[in-house]
């Protein structure tokens, strides 16, 4: 069995007139065959285009998908209640915030979008500074376009609860975990003051608790826009981001950073 991995696809910000993201990512999948695609979040900032682009690549290949914060953000739309995107995008047959995904006997897909709980922020920053999201005369954009009516910390015990009893579901299965956050430290922003903070925003290192717990194989995520994987006791960590037009290095052809970008698992 061969999965393709990749997330923040962006489909709105790398717009392409003459070559559109979801042929060149069309193309890729016909010539690679993999038997499932997973998307770790992040397609665009408006669900009813995410959705509008699940529908066409889960024609090509069944499409597993968990939403990032930007496919739950409000700016394009006038859907103010966050929970009201969330659902939304649940209705779509393969979001694994719905059900997981079972392989086969021995494999199975779980998973969520995941939160933050600012544990990756450096110790130096109070919770309330944190909550504000603004430092260095920036701000964290889901301030202003998440509404989920509830604290960061809430809502990130929401999410790992419902993580959990997924992957509790299926615990005698090697589990493939996929999150829009990250799971572990080694894939935060190091090195920079500002991040010192924004890492804040990136995920938690709770989610290690359920790595562990679970034996968890494959932990899939997104939204650093890195491409990198780490391998640390039994679990093969991925982050597979394409990322903006403006990071791109050398090609600027969204087939070729979708070639570069997508990572397959061999299972
Ligand atoms: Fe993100």
């Amino acid at each position: 069995m061969k999965a393709a991995v990749i997330s923040d696809i962006h489909i709105d910000i790398n717009h392409n007139e003459k070559e559109p993201v979801i042929d060149s990512l069309r193309k890729v999948l016909v010539q690679d065959m993999p038997e499932i695609l997973i998307i770790a979040g992040d397609i665009s900032n408006d669900y009813q285009k995410t959705l509008e682009f699940l529908k066409q690549t889960d024609r090509t290949v069944p499409t597993l998908f968990v939403p990032g914060n930007h496919d739950l953000w409000n700016i394009e739309n006038q859907q103010q209640d966050t929970w009201k995107i969330y659902n939304a995008l649940g209705n779509y047959q393969h979001n694994l915030c719905t059900q997981n995904y079972i392989i086969n006997d021995e494999w199975v897909v779980c998973g969520e979008c995941g939160w933050y709980d600012y544990s990756f922020a450096d110790r130096e920053f109070p919770i309330e500074l944190i909550q504000e999201g603004s430092y260095m005369q920036r701000k964290w954009k889901d301030k202003d376009y998440i509404k989920w009516g509830k604290k960061d910390a809430e809502i990130f015990e929401i999410f790992y609860s419902k993580l959990e009893k997924k992957m509790n579901e299926v615990k005698d299965k090697k589990i493939i975990m996929v999150t829009h956050m990250l799971t572990h430290k080694e894939f935060t922003v190091r090195d920079h003051p500002m991040w010192k903070f924004f890492n804040a925003f990136l995920g938690s290192s709770r989610y290690g608790e359920l790595i562990k717990k679970y034996d968890v194989k494959y932990s899939i995520m997104g939204h650093v826009h890195y491409r990198k994987e780490l391998e640390e006791k039994g679990t093969r960590y991925i982050c597979a981001c394409l990322n903006y037009t403006n990071e791109w290095e050398g090609s600027i052809s969204p087939y070729d950073q979708i070639k570069q970008t997508i990572k397959y698992i061999n299972i």
